[in-house]
């Protein structure tokens, strides 16, 4: 079972807080920032990175797991997505399937928004039928 206590959920919050300016959102007006604890024992962070070329975003999730796994972490130990709207926003699918790679079942995944108020699920809630391709 994993799962994360509440300094460690603070610290993702405030990491992805710091972060959350550098969106570069000029199209959708979105500040979306995340935050990864990671197996090494780090918080990698990362922000939206829109383009002209839509298809060419990036979402704040994926950057920070990019982010992670390039530095040599190899299993997200929890995730947090801020966003500057009410209600916090789920990752969306292709992030899901992204976390899913480098995550297991119970991994707990933190939606928030910039009032600090959070919803704490597991990568199973949103992703209760995860595919992944059997290598053993
Ligand atoms: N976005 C994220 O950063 N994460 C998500 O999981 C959902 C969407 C970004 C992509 C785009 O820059 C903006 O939010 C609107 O879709």
């Amino acid at each position: 079972m994993t799962s994360v206590d509440s300094n460690q959920v603070d610290e993702l919050f405030q990491k992805a807080l710091l972060v959350q300016k550098n969106a570069h959102a000029p199209y959708s007006g979105y500040h979306v920032a995340s935050s990864v604890l990671m197996d090494d024992g780090k918080i990698y962070t990362g922000v939206n990175v829109e383009n002209a070329s839509y298809g060419g975003t990036v979402c704040a999730e994926r950057t920070a797991i990019f982010k992670a796994i390039s530095e040599g972490a190899k299993k997200i130990k929890a995730i947090l997505v801020l966003i500057d709207q009410k209600d916090p926003w789920p990752p969306c699918g292709f992030c899901l399937q992204v976390i899913s790679e480098f995550a297991e079942a119970d991994t707990p995944v933190i939606l928030a928004n910039n009032n600090k108020e959070m919803k704490n699920v597991t990568l199973k809630d949103l992703l209760p039928m995860a595919f992944s391709l059997n290598l053993s």
